[in-house]
């Protein structure tokens, strides 16, 4: 017996060395790790600009298939389809066309990082929803929804929020006062809605959506559980990023500030002093926790990147309750026509 707690011991200081050298091989060498090298399809929204065009260019390989929904061109080496995630039609062609496509392999990554932070607080979707809320949540949790049998059993989904929708982090966003998928989809509906400003409305909704996405990361990752699934769902915040696209509704000198921001990022320590990330430090992030470089801690599934590391914050107030994130996946289900209940609201 004691024997055996010996080389048991001896076993798992020998697996703890192994599993070290796999995780920290990208680090010190060029060569792909195990997890890396299986992971042979992948699927993105969100490559085509701001730090997810950086993050697609660094998971390309030969070996590798990856699957881009963008609305405009792409780069070489992938497989660019059209996707508009503000059509939930536009969605279920997108998917059709990557089932062709990948034909019968299995979906090894998904990778939801399109985002949009509309500033016209009446803009709507093709389906009549507020249209940040309808591209960054039911556009992506259709898809998500109707490619998830195709899951490879060990698949990795990240879902990129923003640290916005927690108050905690006065982001100077409005933090979301509720997680209502029925008002968030009209909030025509919504008397509690702050519009003294476009951009202020735009603001509350933008970080509406953001929770949305980590609501839904925490329902898929508990769905995982029940049916015993080993997907690893995280949902990835890259913290302030200066210089991407994202701002491309707000008033020109804003845009000009935001685009100096990323410029001035760049310079050595400049970010860290700035207390926000580069895009090359956020792509690097998305792409470690895509590829399993990064591992979540036990029991955690939000990674926010804060001063160039990521971290392991805990969930703001609504976002950790189970039965609000129940409320969003399943009104969701009815929003985007998945489900037959009678629409919400
Ligand atoms: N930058 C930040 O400080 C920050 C902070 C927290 C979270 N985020 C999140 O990070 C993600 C990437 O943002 P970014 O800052 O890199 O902004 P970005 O440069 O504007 O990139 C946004 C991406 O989303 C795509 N997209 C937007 N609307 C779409 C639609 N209707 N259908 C399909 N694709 C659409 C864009 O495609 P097109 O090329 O067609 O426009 C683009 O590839 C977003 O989810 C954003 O919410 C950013």
């Amino acid at each position: 017996m004691a024997q055996w707690h010996r080389r048991s011991g001896h076993r798992s200081k020998r697996a703890w060395a192994l599993r070290w050298v796999s995780t920290h091989a990208r680090m010190v060498s060029d060569h792909p790790s195990d997890r890396e090298a299986s992971m042979r399809t992948i699927v993105m929204t969100g490559g085509t600009s701001g730090f997810g065009r950086l993050a697609l260019s660094q998971l390309q390989r030969p070996d590798r298939r990856i699957v881009v929904g963008a609305r405009g061109a792409g780069s070489d080496g992938v497989t660019m389809l059209s996707l508009d995630l503000s059509s939930l039609a536009n969605v279920r062609q997108f998917v059709s066309r990557v089932i062709e496509e990948i034909a019968e392999a299995p979906i090894d990554a998904l990778i939801l990082n399109a985002g949009l932070h509309s500033t016209d607080p009446t803009a709507r979707s093709a389906d009549g929803h507020e249209l940040s809320f309808a591209t960054n949540h039911l556009g992506h949790y259709l898809l998500l929804r109707l490619l998830m049998p195709r899951f490879a059993d060990d698949a990795r989904v990240v879902i990129t929020t923003s640290g916005t929708h927690d108050p905690a982090e006065r982001s100077g966003f409005p933090p979301p006062r509720h997680a209502d998928a029925r008002l968030l989809a009209h909030p025509e509906r919504d008397s509690g809605v702050d519009r003294s400003s476009p951009v202020t409305a735009g603001r509350a909704f933008y970080a509406a959506s953001k929770l949305a996405n980590l609501l839904t990361a925490r329902r898929l990752a508990r769905l995982a559980v029940e049916e015993g699934r080993g997907w690893t769902v995280l949902a990835f915040c890259p913290g302030q990023v200066p210089g991407t696209g994202l701002v491309r509704n707000y008033p020109a000198p804003m845009r000009l500030g935001w685009w100096l921001a990323g410029r001035l990022a760049g310079a050595p320590f400049a970010a860290r002093l700035m207390g926000v990330n580069t895009a090359r430090a956020a792509a690097a992030a998305l792409t470690g926790l895509a590829q399993g470089d990064v591992r979540p801690p036990r029991g955690r599934l939000y990674a926010a990147l804060r001063r160039g590391k990521i971290t392991w914050p805990d969930l703001s107030e609504l976002a950790r309750r189970d039965d609000v994130a129940d409320a969003m996946w399943r009104d969701s289900e009815v929003l985007v026509g998945l489900s037959d209940a009678p629409v919400p609201g």
